[in-house]
């Protein structure tokens, strides 16, 4: 049967891009019925939504008092899914208060049916307490909220708050629909022979990049992990079906088609998100987690003191996020380690493995320029010993290992 998304789009420049998401989702034989709010017909006219939904576009200009409005209220309860793209910070703030004072929202406040939020805003408006506390309140009301992607943004500014490819929205529509996806156009040959989806019904948790351990406002202890190597693996565990969450670090990367993308700074909300997203069938922790953080970040900046000597900087040792999934309650039936070795490499992985009670350590030798480069010479250390693998691309790393991730879990029952 065909599956039928409500489409509410409200004002901000972001909404141009809901005429190629509607584009998107129509070419996967989705339905989208369309709601406009009076701010975002500003940016899109309901005659291009009308022309590429083939259908009704409504407006806010229903006076609900009237009984025959009230029928509208159906439109959110004859969809599969309601779809709210972009939600502006001012959407977000009504959805998570409750407010119904436009057709937009009092849909929203009527719906049975499960919601997706897709917030597109101005960093600073992203990163306000009052849209965080929004966001928290949705998640904790059981509203999926995709993270906004890091970039340029209309305003000028750089960060976080861009509304996330069509590409990408349509796919978690897709998902949360349980449409299986289709293969990435951009990845070239297709991953897999035998199936298009081996990860099909599976979650897969992806850590990638460097933590930040702030020393004060303005300074912080980083390492130079560029994020690419996981994200290519996020990437890959998408394209073979799986559910993937990818907690990442700050880096300058987009957020791969069909992930689930939470961004962190330090190892502890990296081990927060971990957890979070448990359960999972593998996790697979590529992140360059800082091993120290400060003692005690100061409030303020620190001044040098006239004396020629440094600022004390006494470290701490972070949790090891690893080793705290090799122990856990919930600990994935695949649990797959990264070590950064430059001697000595597949004995060192033996130890690791054995010390943070992994599965496998994929190992590589970091003497290169792997960090930040675009290929990877890698050996995978299991307690049945050592699989070398030639110098490879990382996405070919990646695909390469999300196929020997399908075909252990494939041994395993759901
Ligand atoms: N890791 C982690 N949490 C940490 C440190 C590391 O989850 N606090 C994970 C990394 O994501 C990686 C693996 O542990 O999968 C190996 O990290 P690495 O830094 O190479 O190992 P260390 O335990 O720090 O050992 P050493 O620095 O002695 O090589």
């Amino acid at each position: 049967m065909t599956k039928r998304i409500l489409l509410i789009i409200s004002g901000g420049i972001a909404a141009y891009k809901s005429l190629e998401l509607v584009r998107l989702l129509r070419k996967r034989g989705i339905a989208v019925r369309a709601v406009l709010t009076e701010s975002a017909e500003k940016f899109v006219t309901p005659l291009s939504l009308g022309v590429l939904t083939e259908d009704h576009v409504y407006g806010d200009m229903f006076d609900l008092k009237e009984e025959r409005e009230i029928g509208h209220i159906q439109l959110s309860r004859q969809a599969d899914l309601v779809v709210v793209a972009p939600a502006t910070a001012n959407m977000l703030a009504k959805m998570a208060g409750g407010i119904a004072d436009n057709l937009a929202t009092t849909l929203l406040l009527a719906t049975d049916k499960p919601v997706l939020a897709v917030p597109a805003m101005n960093i600073r408006m992203w990163h306000h307490a009052a849209t965080q506390r929004n966001i928290a309140q949705l998640k904790a009301d059981g509203i999926h909220v995709m993270e906004p992607d890091s970039g340029e943004m209309a305003c000028g500014e750089f960060g976080k708050g861009r509304l996330p490819e069509p590409q990408a929205i349509a796919a978690e529509v897709a998902r949360l629909l349980a449409l299986p996806l289709p293969a990435d156009p951009l990845a070239g040959q297709p991953d897999f022979e035998t199936a298009d989806t081996p990860l099909a019904g599976r979650h897969v948790l992806v850590t990638a990049g460097p933590t930040h351990e702030p020393i004060d406002p303005v300074r912080y202890i980083a390492n130079r992990s560029s994020g690419k190597q996981g994200f290519a693996i996020a990437a890959a565990a998408a394209r073979a079906g799986a559910r993937v969450t990818l907690v990442a670090g700050p880096v300058h990367l987009p957020t791969p088609t069909g992930v689930n993308r939470v961004d962190v700074e330090t190892a502890r909300e990296m081990l927060g998100a971990v957890e979070a997203a448990l359960p999972a069938d593998a996790a697979i922790m590529v992140a360059a987690v800082a091993d120290w953080r400060t003692a005690d970040a100061a409030d303020q900046k620190l001044k040098k003191d006239g004396s020629g000597k440094p600022a004390p900087l006494p470290l701490v040792e972070n949790p090891d996020i690893l080793a705290t999934l090799g122990k856990h309650a919930k600990r994935p039936a695949l649990l797959v380690g990264f070590a950064a070795e430059t001697q000595k490499v597949a004995e060192h992985a033996q130890a690791k493995l054995a010390r943070k009670g992994a599965d496998w350590i994929v190992a590589n030798d970091v003497s290169g320029d792997v960090m930040g480069g675009d290929s990877n010479s890698v050996h995978i250390v299991s307690r049945d010993g050592v699989e070398s693998w030639e110098n490879l691309p990382k996405d070919a790393v990646a695909t390469r290992l999300i196929e020997k991730v399908a075909h252990v879990l494939s041994a395993r029952p759901d």
